[in-house]
């Protein structure tokens, strides 16, 4: 059986994690994020990549470039959660079973945080769980998949 590959995606500003308004992100890092989803990733038997951008389009150009290689897709889309068609659209466009997720609680904070582009299209969304959101929404995703296969 082909091992599932999922692909990682971190939208702008979370390159900051760990000195980013660490009383709402916390002070785990980006890299440490990254390491334990590969770690997490050992243990479900799955491959995995991650990748950031401040940038949308470079987001979008990610998200088309994962047809073919990747079979699910964890984004924390960052504010583009809140304002980005363009990336909703791509994750539409590509069709792959995505999992959004946030550190924070998006529902708890100011409103202009309550809407999500992407949260219609995704399979679920985690958020408020700090950096464990991540590792949540991996084993979430994993989940789905292996389900669909049986
Ligand atoms: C975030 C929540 C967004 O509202 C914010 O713009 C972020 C991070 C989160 O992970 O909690 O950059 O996606």
């Amino acid at each position: 059986m082909l091992q599932i590959s999922i692909l990682v995606v971190h939208g702008p500003n979370l390159n900051l994690l760990g000195i980013r308004e660490p009383q709402t992100y916390g002070s785990t890092t980006l890299a440490q994020i990254n390491q334990n989803l590969h770690q997490e990733s050992q243990r479900l038997q799955v491959s995995l990549s991650c990748l950031q951008s401040n940038h949308e389009g470079d987001l979008v150009d990610a998200i088309h470039q994962a047809q073919g290689k990747h079979q699910g897709i964890v984004i924390n889309a960052g504010a583009y959660t809140h304002t980005s068609v363009a990336i909703r659209d791509a994750l539409a466009g590509v069709d792959i079973p995505t999992v959004e997720v946030h550190l924070s609680n998006i529902y708890r904070r100011e409103e202009f945080r309550h809407h999500s582009y992407i949260a219609p299209i995704a399979i679920g969304q985690i958020s408020g769980f700090g950096a464990n959101s991540y590792l949540l929404g991996l084993q979430a995703l994993v989940n789905y998949l292996q389900s669909q296969g049986d």
